[in-house]
């Protein structure tokens, strides 16, 4: 059975286009108080998850709700598409400002995967162009995670999604302090 090794406390950046099963994992192996969705703070706000008209302002929410975790720090997910720099970039920006490492889960999920599960999702379907437009944004984010500044780069095959199980690995707050330390910690496991 595979198993991920995640550092805790971190800030986890859910990385996949919608439809990849996100919320689905994070349900699988997070606690609902770990777990900040976008799409939850749209409904905070609205009442609706599917509000776009209140984007700003669910985003305002969910760096509200994660810089406070972090602050404690508490092991924190953030489940959205996160297939933009602009949407990740603060998020690193929280972890690095709260001495928290910062790791990309990345949901290696195919296109045609995220549309059909899109199609036979019952309660809601994104238009197949935003999906679509997505995984191109997705494809290329890839290419560019490594020069972004995470703690752990992880990249889940879709065939080994169903299977994977987590492990947390607890750092301690001398090794949150420094983030080396933490990088050096986390080499020393590895070999
Ligand atoms: N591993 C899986 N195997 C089969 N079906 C799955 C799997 N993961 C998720 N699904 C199904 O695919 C659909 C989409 O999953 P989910 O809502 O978790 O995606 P998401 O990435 O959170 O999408 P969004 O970004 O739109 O919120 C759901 O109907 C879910 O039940
Ligand atoms: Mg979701």
């Amino acid at each position: 059975m595979p198993i991920l090794s995640l550092p805790t406390p971190a800030l986890i950046l859910l990385i996949a286009p919608s439809g990849a099963g996100k919320s689905t994992f994070a349900a699988r192996h997070f606690s609902p108080t770990e777990i900040i969705s976008s799409d939850r703070c749209r409904a905070f706000i609205s009442d609706d998850e599917n509000n776009q008209q209140v984007t700003q302002a669910a985003f305002g929410l969910l760096h509200h709700w994660t810089r406070l975790r972090l602050a404690q720090p508490r092991l924190t997910v953030i489940d959205a598409t996160n297939v933009q720099y602009s949407a990740r970039q603060p998020l690193l920006r929280l972890a690095r400002a709260a001495q928290v490492p910062a790791v990309a889960l990345v949901l290696d999920v195919s296109l045609a995967t995220c549309l059909s599960r899109n199609r036979q999702r019952p309660q809601r379907f994104v238009a197949e162009e935003i999906i679509r437009q997505q995984y191109h944004e997705f494809t290329s984010a890839l290419l560019h995670l490594s020069r972004e500044g995470y703690a752990q780069i992880r990249r889940l095959k879709e065939d080994t999604l169903d299977s994977i199980q987590i492990l947390r690995e607890q750092i301690t707050r001398e090794q949150i302090t420094d983030e080396q330390a933490v990088r050096e910690a986390l080499e020393t496991r590895k070999n």
